[in-house]
């Protein structure tokens, strides 16, 4: 077996301490076991999602000709118990998304849902229970220390790898497994804190039996004279350090000095770490880990060079929109798919320098610019280089890279500034609404772009006969009715659009009306109201006259995502519902 080929090339013929020799070789097996338990629950969890998936795929099949859809309007009650008390469940109560703040500016982050959690305990109870098991403590402090220390420190190696797959934004479990990127962010986060307080673990246990041996003074005498000791030093306050500087409030405050840090600091323990394995069978993990890195970046590299610069550059215009919200239209040389759902990381290097900010794409359309020269026969390949793709984001000023690029476009003449970007995605997307009969939709301010191509997807759909959809309602939230030109172009599209009437419709809610003269409704499918929705009214007017099973999606502020949220969960014992929320932050 492998680990016991490592530990023994670790003893380098070994001097003949058996019982060292077996805790190494258990140390080895139970990080392996660990890494394989979190391989099995991911197994797990994709056998779930391949189920979901497959149920969707039925119940969208037999919604095609069916106006009625009575069997899926209710759920089966173990599923109906399940999503509202685990799957949907916040951790208590109804808080899940509204952020705990100490001020607008000091932000302290978010709570779990239930089933979050209960991963969260597996994957903390396991570290636990592997770092202490069969460790001698009954054999006085020199014997038990450096077991536990040797244990400790090989866990938080070998925690590594999935730390390190979790955080990437190309992570190959997104798709597979159908978890977004801030589900896997948050067990990012977790695994960050277990290493980190193992590797405090594995020092103080060191710490301990060096004073034990020869007293305080060898300790710092240790430090001056060994790389070894040293190395593992800086790497152990290295990454107690990502834990520290990566809290909320920094991360939500100061995205990009976060950022930066974040990566310094990262390469900093990984190299110190490196150093401190150089000899040891543990620098497999820390190779692993670095490996999973370097692919994670250089498929970044390659889908940016594919996308933006092999070929004719992207050109990105921003065009400034009343309310603080801005247009960008970014002409990309390739044709582009884009589903309902997905979004995409923007650079602007005039803007942004080398960061990017992640925007769902609200729009997308072939822009054909057939410069057809008479006499002139064009080719496949012609066409295809003429084939141009425009997509379109909608973008919500903010106070960073966001505020700069307002500033440029509004100060320029015409309120609008074309530049050099790069377009890098699609990522995510992992949501489908095809199999609902009844679809909710809901936004806040400029979470509207998430939607806004669900709307198109599933009108064209209706009239297709590709959807289960029959009625798709669209409850936005804006401050006041200047917003409403944000997107005005594609909902001016989506409203001419063959069947429309008879599956869509939108309710508009102006929070800030100005005076009441402003909130007219425009047709019986389109209406305004002053003030919030009651998210409780709304919702039982739908089940009411509910086809097949509802669809529930929300993008918005925290706080409207939880009232959605325990809404939802309020009548999921009698109405099949699905809660799907999209947040734009992590
Ligand atoms: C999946 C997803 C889709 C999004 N879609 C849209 C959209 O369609 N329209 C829109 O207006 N906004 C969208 N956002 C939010 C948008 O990314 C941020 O508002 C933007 O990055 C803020 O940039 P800033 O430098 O002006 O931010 P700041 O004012 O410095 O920060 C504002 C907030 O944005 C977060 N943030 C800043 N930079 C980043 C970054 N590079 N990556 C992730 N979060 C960051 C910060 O943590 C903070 O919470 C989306 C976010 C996510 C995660
Ligand atoms: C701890 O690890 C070191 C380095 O691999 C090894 O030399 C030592 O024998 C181990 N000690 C115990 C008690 O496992």
């Amino acid at each position: 077996m492998a680990p016991v080929v490592l530990a023994e090339e670790a003893h380098g013929g070994g001097q003949g301490n058996s019982d060292a020799e077996f805790f190494n070789i258990l140390q080895m097996q139970y990080a392996h076991y660990m890494l394989l338990a979190m391989a099995g629950a991911v197994a797990l969890f994709f056998v779930w999602t391949m189920f979901l998936k497959l149920n969707a795929h039925m119940r969208r099949l037999h919604g095609l000709g069916n106006d009625t859809q009575r069997f899926f309007a209710r759920d089966n009650y173990r599923m109906a118990w399940l999503k509202r008390n685990i799957v949907d469940a916040p951790l208590f109560r109804s808080r899940h998304n509204r952020e705990f703040q100490l001020s607008r500016a000091i932000n302290m982050g978010t709570l779990p849902t239930r089933f979050q959690t209960f991963c969260l305990a597996g994957l903390i109870s396991m570290n636990v229970a592997l770092c202490v098991l069969h460790v001698p403590f009954s054999e006085g402090l020199d014997t038990f220390a450096k077991v536990l220390r040797n244990r400790t420190g090989t866990l938080a190696t070998a925690n590594l790898i999935p730390l390190v797959m979790l955080a990437g934004r190309n992570n190959p479990l997104i798709p597979l497994v159908g978890l977004s990127f801030d589900t896997w962010n948050f067990f990012h986060r977790w695994l960050a804190r277990i290493v980190a307080l193992e590797a405090l673990a594995h020092t103080f246990s060191w710490i301990a039996s060096k004073v034990n041996q020869a007293g305080w003074s060898a300790v710092a005498e240790t430090f001056h004279e060994s790389e070894f000791i040293l190395t593992g030093l800086v790497a152990a306050v290295g990454f107690v350090a990502l834990v520290l500087f990566g809290s909320s409030a920094l991360r939500h405050a100061f995205y990009e000095t976060f950022l930066h840090l974040h990566i310094f600091l990262a390469l900093v323990a990984f190299i110190a770490l490196s150093q401190h394995l150089k000899e040891l069978p543990q620098l497999v993990y820390l190779t692993a880990a670095l490996i999973a890195w370097g692919v994670e970046r250089f498929i970044r590299f390659a889908i940016n060079a594919y996308r933006n610069i092999l070929g004719k550059k992207t050109t990105a215009v921003v065009q400034a929109l009343p309310g603080d919200a801005m247009r960008i239209t970014l002409r990309l040389a390739r044709p582009w798919t884009v589903r309902p759902g997905q979004h995409m990381y923007l650079y602007i290097p005039s803007v942004g320098f080398w960061t990017s900010h992640p925007f769902s794409v609200a729009w997308s359309e072939p822009e054909r610019v057939l410069t057809e020269e008479k006499g002139l026969v064009m080719t496949r390949q012609d066409w295809m280089s003429a084939q141009k793709e425009t997509i379109s984001l909608l973008v919500r000023r903010r106070t960073g890279f966001t505020d700069t690029l307002y500033k440029k476009a509004e100060k320029s003449a015409d309120g609008q500034i074309s530049v050099f970007a790069l377009a890098e995605g699609p990522y995510g997307g992992l949501h489908n609404l095809d199999s609902y009969g009844t679809v909710m939709l809901f936004a806040g301010g400029v979470g509207i772009t998430h939607h806004v191509p669900f709307i198109r997807h599933l009108v064209q759909g209706y009239a297709d006969g590709l959807v289960a959809a029959r009625r798709v309602t669209l409850v936005w939230t804006i401050q006041s009715p200047e917003h409403l030109e944000w997107i005005r172009p594609w909902m001016t599209t989506i409203l001419q659009m063959d069947r429309r009437r008879d599956v869509l419709r939108v309710m508009l809610f102006i929070s800030r009306p100005r005076n009441t003269k402003e909130i007219q409704s425009p047709s019986a499918t389109v209406q305004m109201f002053p003030g919030r929705p009651n998210v409780n009214t709304l919702l039982d007017l739908e089940i009411e006259n509910q086809i097949g099973a509802m669809g529930v999606m929300v993008c918005g502020s925290g706080g409207m995502a939880d009232d959605v949220r325990l809404a939802c969960r309020q009548r999921q014992a009698y109405s099949n519902i699905d809660l799907i929320e999209e947040s734009f932050t992590w």
